[in-house]
């Protein structure tokens, strides 16, 4: 359980798979939060006299290397962030690595280049994944938020090498372990965004584990709407009506209790600041567009929240980007933050959108716990394997 074998990494190479892939905003990390979780683990390995070297993908490249793609364009941000200069190898393997990484010393750092730029990575490719193993003498995963792609320097790689879980992947799997493999029960999803149908099995896995989903964002829409609601103007995928109305079928069958808005924020355009008012979810009126939940559905989550033990979350339940519509999901995600406070109430977050909904709403520092990953958290809500941490487990 501790990093490394046996925790012995004195003067061993470790090869460390993060994940940098951190958004840029002209040509600088706008969000250094992947970075500074990750951070722990790499000072944690050069403390203990280890030669690190990290590895990453960073973007989506299709035709090898390019400077957008670059992970050169985080290295000073990762400097900052474990309080070294972090030495950088222009390849992630081969002759270029191999230099980059005996030009470090133990208790160095070294960052390889955007694994991405060989086609083999994202193939999987084992004459490749081994090209990596040659790097080091230990293989540390970190980045749970890749754990759902099974590439060469995610999975492929822990084949030919001892193979340990970073502290952040540690963190992570914990966490989510306690939200939903072993809850302490009532356990409640709260679920929103925009679309049910990037979320069926997500919402078809839950269903089957909570006693309580509750439901926000344009999704809940759609179920309205499959029991027959007018939702007027308002975003709903009608194509979706039966696989919405299978999951209340589900859900039923199940014991959860399905929890969906019982009034919304109604305008007529989808501006800030926009002419709007509280409606009766049945009364939304031919034009009009539900753009959050309503005082009464936070009355009601209130309510229903209150004698959860454990809460996960993923997705807003509004418009939250722009004002007023983010009131729903800043008043519901306070309350979640509060009970968390006050002792008792587990509370875990996920999801690319979701983290920048609860940063907005203040409340991201007051949850127990809220993962570092967007995709992989969600195919975990989905109830997937994560072939990053199934090669960690066969290990
Ligand atoms: C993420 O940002 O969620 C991960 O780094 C995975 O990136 P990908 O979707 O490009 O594989």
């Amino acid at each position: 359980d501790d990093l490394g074998v046996n925790g012995d990494v004195s003067g061993k190479t470790v090869l460390v798979r993060a994940d940098l892939n951190v958004p840029m905003q002209d040509g600088k990390v706008s969000d250094t939060t992947r970075i500074d979780r990750l951070a722990p683990t790499l000072t944690e390995l050069a403390k203990k006299g280890a030669k690190v070297v990290v590895l990453s993908h960073f973007g989506r490249p299709k035709n090898g290397p390019d400077a957008k793609n670059s992970l050169r364009n985080v290295l000073d941000a990762l400097s900052a962030a474990v309080g070294q200069t972090v030495a950088f190898g222009e390849d992630c393997v081969g002759d270029k690595a191999k230099a980059a990484i005996a030009g470090v010393q133990p208790g160095g750092i070294v960052l390889l280049e955007n694994t991405r730029f060989h086609a083999e990575e994202e193939k999987n490719d084992p004459a490749f994944a081994k090209q990596i193993a040659e790097l080091g003498d230990l293989y540390v995963n970190d980045a749970f938020s890749a754990a759902h792609r099974a590439h060469a320097s995610t999975e492929g790689v822990a084949q030919y090498l001892p193979a340990a879980a970073g502290r952040l992947m540690q963190a992570e799997l914990e966490a989510l372990t306690k939200a939903l493999e072993k809850p302490e029960r009532p356990v409640a999803a709260v679920v929103g965004g925009a679309k049910i149908s990037t979320k069926l099995d997500l919402l078809g896995n839950l269903v089957r584990k909570v006693d309580m989903l509750a439901l926000g964002g344009g999704m809940a829409n759609t179920f309205l709407y499959a029991q027959g609601v007018d939702v007027g103007a308002s975003l709903c995928e009608k194509d979706m009506a039966d696989q919405a109305r299978a999951i209340m079928e589900t859900a039923k069958a199940a014991n959860c209790e399905l929890l969906l808005p019982v009034d919304f924020i109604v305008a007529k355009e989808f501006k800030a600041g926009a002419a709007n008012r509280a409606v009766a979810a049945n009364a939304i009126g031919a034009d009009g567009m539900a753009l959050d939940v309503g005082p009464k559905t936070v009355e009601f989550l209130d309510l229903k929240l209150q004698g959860a033990k454990t809460i996960v979350w993923n997705g807003p339940l509004g418009a939250f980007e722009i004002q007023p519509f983010d009131a729903g999901t800043n008043a519901v995600a306070g309350l979640v933050a509060e009970r968390t406070a006050e002792g008792g109430l587990l509370s875990v977050a996920g999801g690319g959108d979701t983290v920048a909904a609860l940063a907005h709403a203040g409340v991201e520092e007051k949850f127990t716990y809220i993962s570092a990953a967007g995709g992989a958290f969600l195919e975990w809500l989905e109830g997937k394997d994560l072939p990053g941490v199934a090669a960690l487990k066969k290990k």
